[in-house]
Protein backbone atom coordinates (compact mmCIF):
# COMPACT_ATOMS: atom_id res chain seq x y z
CA UNK A 1 0.00 0.00 0.00
CA UNK A 2 1.06 3.68 -0.72
CA UNK A 3 0.91 5.12 2.82
CA UNK A 4 1.61 8.58 1.73
CA UNK A 5 -1.80 8.33 -0.67
CA UNK A 6 -3.35 6.45 2.31
CA UNK A 7 -2.51 9.68 4.64
CA UNK A 8 -3.66 12.55 1.87
CA UNK A 9 -7.04 10.42 1.58
CA UNK A 10 -7.38 10.05 5.23
CA UNK A 11 -7.23 13.91 5.83
CA UNK A 12 -9.74 14.38 2.52
CA UNK A 13 -12.25 12.08 4.15
CA UNK A 14 -11.70 13.37 7.79
CA UNK A 15 -11.97 17.41 6.16
CA UNK A 16 -15.43 15.96 4.89
CA UNK A 17 -17.16 14.20 7.07
CA UNK A 18 -16.71 17.27 10.20
CA UNK A 19 -16.93 20.21 7.56
CA UNK A 20 -17.00 22.91 9.90
CA UNK A 21 -18.03 21.22 12.58
CA UNK A 22 -15.85 20.15 15.90
CA UNK A 23 -14.77 16.81 16.85
CA UNK A 24 -12.94 15.38 19.67
CA UNK A 25 -10.23 12.09 20.04
CA UNK A 26 -8.83 10.60 22.83
CA UNK A 27 -5.11 9.32 22.61
CA UNK A 28 -3.61 6.66 24.88
CA UNK A 29 -0.16 7.80 23.32
CA UNK A 30 -0.27 3.97 21.50
CA UNK A 31 0.68 3.99 18.20
CA UNK A 32 -2.95 3.85 16.95
CA UNK A 33 -4.67 6.32 18.37
CA UNK A 34 -1.40 9.13 17.98
CA UNK A 35 -1.49 8.35 14.90
CA UNK A 36 -5.50 8.99 14.77
CA UNK A 37 -4.76 12.11 16.51
CA UNK A 38 -1.68 13.37 14.15
CA UNK A 39 -3.78 12.74 10.97
CA UNK A 40 -6.90 14.97 12.71
CA UNK A 41 -4.91 17.54 13.73
CA UNK A 42 -3.67 18.45 10.49
CA UNK A 43 -6.99 17.65 9.21
CA UNK A 44 -9.34 19.73 11.57
CA UNK A 45 -6.78 22.20 13.42
CA UNK A 46 -8.68 24.31 16.16
CA UNK A 47 -11.91 22.01 15.21
CA UNK A 48 -10.74 18.83 17.14
CA UNK A 49 -10.03 18.55 20.80
CA UNK A 50 -7.54 16.06 21.97
CA UNK A 51 -8.11 14.54 25.28
CA UNK A 52 -5.65 11.82 27.09
CA UNK A 53 -8.15 9.82 30.06
CA UNK A 54 -6.65 9.03 33.52
CA UNK A 55 -8.31 5.78 33.86
CA UNK A 56 -6.47 4.69 36.60
CA UNK A 57 -5.36 1.63 34.56
CA UNK A 58 -2.50 3.20 33.05
CA UNK A 59 1.30 2.17 33.56
CA UNK A 60 3.79 4.05 35.51
CA UNK A 61 4.66 7.86 34.53
CA UNK A 62 2.71 7.29 30.95
CA UNK A 63 0.38 9.87 31.13
CA UNK A 64 3.15 12.52 31.78
CA UNK A 65 5.11 11.04 29.16
CA UNK A 66 2.33 11.36 26.61
CA UNK A 67 1.21 14.83 27.16
CA UNK A 68 4.96 15.60 26.39
CA UNK A 69 5.12 13.93 23.75
CA UNK A 70 1.92 15.91 21.70
CA UNK A 71 4.01 19.16 23.80
CA UNK A 72 6.28 18.55 21.63
CA UNK A 73 4.38 18.13 18.23
CA UNK A 74 2.38 20.83 18.76
CA UNK A 75 -0.90 19.02 19.49
CA UNK A 76 -2.78 20.58 21.81
CA UNK A 77 -3.64 17.83 24.68
CA UNK A 78 -6.01 18.00 27.91
CA UNK A 79 -6.23 15.25 30.54
CA UNK A 80 -9.16 13.91 31.81
CA UNK A 81 -9.44 12.45 34.86
CA UNK A 82 -11.59 9.69 35.19
CA UNK A 83 -10.12 7.34 37.72
CA UNK A 84 -12.86 7.25 40.28
CA UNK A 85 -15.43 6.21 37.30
CA UNK A 86 -13.03 3.41 35.63
CA UNK A 87 -12.93 1.97 38.93
CA UNK A 88 -16.18 2.03 40.63
CA UNK A 89 -17.48 0.94 37.02
CA UNK A 90 -15.12 -2.00 37.76
CA UNK A 91 -15.62 -2.64 40.74
CA UNK A 92 -16.69 -6.66 41.67
CA UNK A 93 -16.08 -7.88 38.32
CA UNK A 94 -14.26 -10.78 37.73
CA UNK A 95 -15.97 -12.08 34.37
CA UNK A 96 -13.12 -10.81 31.37
CA UNK A 97 -16.22 -10.28 28.79
CA UNK A 98 -17.89 -8.30 31.65
CA UNK A 99 -15.29 -5.80 32.73
CA UNK A 100 -14.54 -5.16 29.31
CA UNK A 101 -18.10 -4.03 28.20
CA UNK A 102 -17.59 -2.06 32.00
CA UNK A 103 -14.30 -0.52 30.59
CA UNK A 104 -16.23 0.11 26.59
CA UNK A 105 -19.60 1.91 28.56
CA UNK A 106 -17.06 4.29 31.38
CA UNK A 107 -14.77 5.66 27.77
CA UNK A 108 -17.98 5.73 25.43
CA UNK A 109 -21.15 6.31 27.48
CA UNK A 110 -19.86 8.41 30.46
CA UNK A 111 -16.11 9.94 29.66
CA UNK A 112 -15.97 10.71 25.57
CA UNK A 113 -19.75 12.10 25.73
CA UNK A 114 -19.10 14.37 28.77
CA UNK A 115 -15.77 15.42 26.38
CA UNK A 116 -17.95 15.55 22.89
CA UNK A 117 -20.63 17.45 25.05
CA UNK A 118 -18.06 20.15 26.63
CA UNK A 119 -16.57 20.57 23.15
CA UNK A 120 -19.36 20.93 20.90
CA UNK A 121 -18.40 18.44 18.81
CA UNK A 122 -20.69 15.75 17.05
CA UNK A 123 -17.50 13.14 15.94
CA UNK A 124 -15.26 11.04 18.00
CA UNK A 125 -12.13 9.68 15.69
CA UNK A 126 -11.03 6.57 17.37
CA UNK A 127 -8.04 3.85 16.18
CA UNK A 128 -9.89 0.75 15.88
CA UNK A 129 -7.50 -1.22 13.03
CA UNK A 130 -8.62 -4.36 11.01
CA UNK A 131 -7.48 -6.60 13.35
CA UNK A 132 -9.83 -5.66 16.35
CA UNK A 133 -12.99 -5.50 14.00
CA UNK A 134 -11.40 -9.05 13.31
CA UNK A 135 -11.26 -10.73 16.10
CA UNK A 136 -14.61 -9.61 17.71
CA UNK A 137 -16.62 -9.96 14.68
CA UNK A 138 -15.40 -13.49 14.96
CA UNK A 139 -16.40 -13.68 18.28
CA UNK A 140 -13.20 -14.21 19.41
CA UNK A 141 -13.06 -11.31 22.09
CA UNK A 142 -14.78 -8.17 22.63
CA UNK A 143 -12.14 -5.31 21.67
CA UNK A 144 -12.82 -2.31 23.72
CA UNK A 145 -13.37 -0.02 20.87
CA UNK A 146 -15.91 -2.10 18.63
CA UNK A 147 -18.96 -0.43 18.33
CA UNK A 148 -20.97 0.15 14.78
CA UNK A 149 -19.61 -3.92 13.37
CA UNK A 150 -21.63 -4.75 16.72
CA UNK A 151 -24.64 -3.07 15.40
CA UNK A 152 -24.34 -0.39 17.79
CA UNK A 153 -25.35 3.50 16.31
CA UNK A 154 -22.91 5.50 18.52
CA UNK A 155 -24.96 8.65 17.57
CA UNK A 156 -28.37 7.23 19.68
CA UNK A 157 -26.03 5.43 21.97
CA UNK A 158 -23.69 7.79 22.94
CA UNK A 159 -24.91 11.01 20.91
CA UNK A 160 -21.61 11.64 18.15
CA UNK A 161 -20.61 9.73 15.41
CA UNK A 162 -17.71 7.82 15.12
CA UNK A 163 -15.01 8.19 12.78
CA UNK A 164 -12.40 5.53 12.35
CA UNK A 165 -9.98 6.26 9.80
CA UNK A 166 -7.45 3.24 10.35
CA UNK A 167 -9.81 0.59 9.83
CA UNK A 168 -8.34 -0.96 7.04
CA UNK A 169 -4.57 -1.13 8.41
CA UNK A 170 -2.72 -3.43 10.54
CA UNK A 171 -0.27 -2.77 13.07
CA UNK A 172 2.83 -2.89 10.60
CA UNK A 173 1.09 -0.73 8.20
CA UNK A 174 -0.29 1.63 10.79
CA UNK A 175 3.64 1.97 12.44
CA UNK A 176 4.42 3.20 8.72
CA UNK A 177 1.90 6.03 8.58
CA UNK A 178 3.44 6.96 12.07
CA UNK A 179 6.86 7.27 10.61
CA UNK A 180 5.43 9.21 7.78
CA UNK A 181 3.50 11.71 9.96
CA UNK A 182 6.97 12.20 11.83
CA UNK A 183 6.03 10.59 15.22
CA UNK A 184 8.52 9.94 17.42
CA UNK A 185 9.90 6.41 17.59
CA UNK A 186 8.46 6.14 21.75
CA UNK A 187 5.46 6.05 19.57
CA UNK A 188 5.70 4.49 16.29
CA UNK A 189 7.70 1.91 17.84
CA UNK A 190 5.89 1.60 20.92
CA UNK A 191 5.14 -1.93 21.50
CA UNK A 192 1.24 -2.76 21.55
CA UNK A 193 -0.56 -1.60 25.00
CA UNK A 194 -4.53 -2.68 25.08
CA UNK A 195 -7.26 -0.31 25.14
CA UNK A 196 -8.82 -1.68 28.37
CA UNK A 197 -4.94 -1.42 29.64
CA UNK A 198 -3.31 -3.28 32.82
CA UNK A 199 -7.14 -3.89 33.56
CA UNK A 200 -6.50 -6.57 30.96
CA UNK A 201 -3.64 -7.71 32.87
CA UNK A 202 -5.25 -8.32 36.18
CA UNK A 203 -6.94 -11.64 35.73
CA UNK A 204 -10.16 -11.32 38.58
CA UNK A 205 -11.06 -7.99 39.95
CA UNK A 206 -9.36 -5.17 39.36
CA UNK A 207 -8.78 -3.23 42.31
CA UNK A 208 -6.17 -0.59 42.95
CA UNK A 209 -4.13 -2.15 45.15
CA UNK A 210 -3.85 -4.91 42.23
CA UNK A 211 -3.00 -2.40 40.06
CA UNK A 212 -0.40 -1.20 41.98
CA UNK A 213 1.24 -4.62 42.02
CA UNK A 214 0.40 -5.52 38.02
CA UNK A 215 2.30 -2.02 37.32
CA UNK A 216 4.68 -2.41 39.33
CA UNK A 217 5.74 -5.71 37.59
CA UNK A 218 4.50 -4.12 34.05
CA UNK A 219 7.48 -1.46 34.81
CA UNK A 220 10.34 -4.23 35.65
CA UNK A 221 9.86 -6.46 32.42
CA UNK A 222 9.45 -3.20 30.21
CA UNK A 223 12.66 -2.54 31.81
CA UNK A 224 14.49 -5.68 31.10
CA UNK A 225 13.56 -7.23 27.94
CA UNK A 226 12.87 -3.71 26.03
CA UNK A 227 16.58 -4.94 24.28
CA UNK A 228 14.65 -7.86 23.19
CA UNK A 229 13.08 -6.03 20.01
CA UNK A 230 10.13 -8.31 20.76
CA UNK A 231 6.75 -7.73 19.59
CA UNK A 232 4.81 -7.71 22.76
CA UNK A 233 6.45 -7.95 26.23
CA UNK A 234 4.24 -7.68 30.01
CA UNK A 235 3.46 -8.57 33.35
CA UNK A 236 -0.01 -10.31 34.06
CA UNK A 237 -1.52 -10.37 37.92
CA UNK A 238 -3.16 -13.75 38.13
CA UNK A 239 -6.14 -14.06 40.13
CA UNK A 240 -4.58 -16.98 42.57
CA UNK A 241 -2.07 -17.54 45.25
CA UNK A 242 0.28 -19.92 46.02
CA UNK A 243 2.50 -20.68 49.37
CA UNK A 244 5.54 -19.14 49.78
CA UNK A 245 8.02 -18.18 52.29
CA UNK A 246 8.85 -14.28 53.56
CA UNK A 247 11.36 -13.81 55.55
CA UNK A 248 11.19 -17.49 57.45
CA UNK A 249 7.28 -17.10 57.31
CA UNK A 250 4.78 -18.66 55.46
CA UNK A 251 3.17 -16.25 52.67
CA UNK A 252 -0.14 -17.32 50.55
CA UNK A 253 1.36 -15.23 47.88
CA UNK A 254 0.21 -13.63 44.40
CA UNK A 255 2.04 -15.15 40.88
CA UNK A 256 2.57 -12.76 38.32
CA UNK A 257 3.29 -14.24 34.95
CA UNK A 258 5.61 -12.89 32.18
CA UNK A 259 4.80 -12.92 28.51
CA UNK A 260 7.12 -12.12 25.61
CA UNK A 261 6.06 -12.61 21.95
CA UNK A 262 6.83 -12.04 18.64
CA UNK A 263 4.25 -11.30 16.00
CA UNK A 264 3.69 -9.67 12.95
CA UNK A 265 0.05 -8.20 13.08
CA UNK A 266 -0.91 -9.79 16.30
CA UNK A 267 -3.14 -12.30 14.90
CA UNK A 268 -0.77 -15.24 15.50
CA UNK A 269 2.04 -14.99 17.95
CA UNK A 270 4.87 -17.57 18.72
CA UNK A 271 6.81 -17.25 22.16
CA UNK A 272 10.31 -15.88 22.29
CA UNK A 273 12.94 -18.08 24.05
CA UNK A 274 14.70 -15.77 26.31
CA UNK A 275 17.88 -16.44 27.60
CA UNK A 276 17.53 -17.92 31.47
CA UNK A 277 19.63 -14.94 32.88
CA UNK A 278 17.23 -12.47 31.78
CA UNK A 279 14.39 -14.70 32.67
CA UNK A 280 15.87 -14.72 36.16
CA UNK A 281 16.91 -11.31 36.84
CA UNK A 282 12.87 -10.70 36.12
CA UNK A 283 11.84 -13.42 38.13
CA UNK A 284 13.86 -11.97 40.99
CA UNK A 285 12.70 -8.40 40.82
CA UNK A 286 9.14 -9.36 40.32
CA UNK A 287 9.10 -11.67 43.77
CA UNK A 288 10.23 -8.29 45.21
CA UNK A 289 7.03 -6.47 44.95
CA UNK A 290 5.19 -6.94 48.25
CA UNK A 291 3.30 -9.18 48.06
CA UNK A 292 4.00 -11.87 45.51
CA UNK A 293 6.11 -14.94 45.67
CA UNK A 294 5.97 -16.28 42.00
CA UNK A 295 6.74 -15.11 38.54
CA UNK A 296 5.97 -17.85 35.45
CA UNK A 297 6.90 -17.46 31.91
CA UNK A 298 4.32 -18.19 29.45
CA UNK A 299 5.46 -20.71 26.77
CA UNK A 300 1.84 -20.65 25.05
CA UNK A 301 2.04 -18.79 21.57
CA UNK A 302 -1.12 -17.73 20.28
CA UNK A 303 -3.53 -20.06 19.36
CA UNK A 304 -4.02 -21.63 21.10
CA UNK A 305 -4.22 -18.57 23.82
CA UNK A 306 -4.54 -15.29 23.08
CA UNK A 307 -2.12 -12.36 23.80
CA UNK A 308 -3.88 -10.87 26.70
CA UNK A 309 -5.73 -12.85 29.86
CA UNK A 310 -9.00 -11.45 29.53
P1 LIG B 1 -5.38 -10.75 21.85
O1 LIG B 1 -5.36 -10.83 23.36
O2 LIG B 1 -6.75 -10.50 21.32
O3 LIG B 1 -4.54 -9.47 21.50
O4 LIG B 1 -4.70 -11.92 21.20
C1 LIG B 1 -4.20 -9.10 20.19
C2 LIG B 1 -3.55 -7.75 20.25
O5 LIG B 1 -4.54 -6.76 20.55
C3 LIG B 1 -4.24 -6.13 21.79
N1 LIG B 1 -5.53 -6.04 22.48
C4 LIG B 1 -6.33 -4.97 22.48
N2 LIG B 1 -6.17 -3.76 21.95
N3 LIG B 1 -8.29 -3.12 22.79
C5 LIG B 1 -7.15 -2.82 22.12
O6 LIG B 1 -7.00 -1.69 21.67
C6 LIG B 1 -8.52 -4.30 23.35
O7 LIG B 1 -9.56 -4.52 23.97
C7 LIG B 1 -7.47 -5.27 23.19
N4 LIG B 1 -7.36 -6.54 23.61
C8 LIG B 1 -6.16 -7.01 23.13
C9 LIG B 1 -3.25 -7.01 22.49
O8 LIG B 1 -2.43 -6.30 23.40
C10 LIG B 1 -2.50 -7.63 21.34
O9 LIG B 1 -1.46 -6.81 20.86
Amino acid sequence: MDYQTFIQEQIAEIKREVGNGKAITATSGGVDSSVVAALAHRALGPQLKTIIVDNALMREGELQHVMQVFGDLGIPIELIDARSAFLKALRGLTDPEQKRQAITDTFYKDVFAAAARRAGARFLLHGTILTDIEETVAGIKRQHNILSQLGIDTEEAYGYKVIEPLKTLRKDGVREVAKLLALPDTISRRIPFPGPALAARVVGEVTEERLATVRAATAIVEQELADTGAFQYFAVLLNDCATGIREGRREFGQIVVVRCIDSLDAREATVRELPWGVLHRVAQRIVAIPGVNRCLYDLTPKPPATVEYI
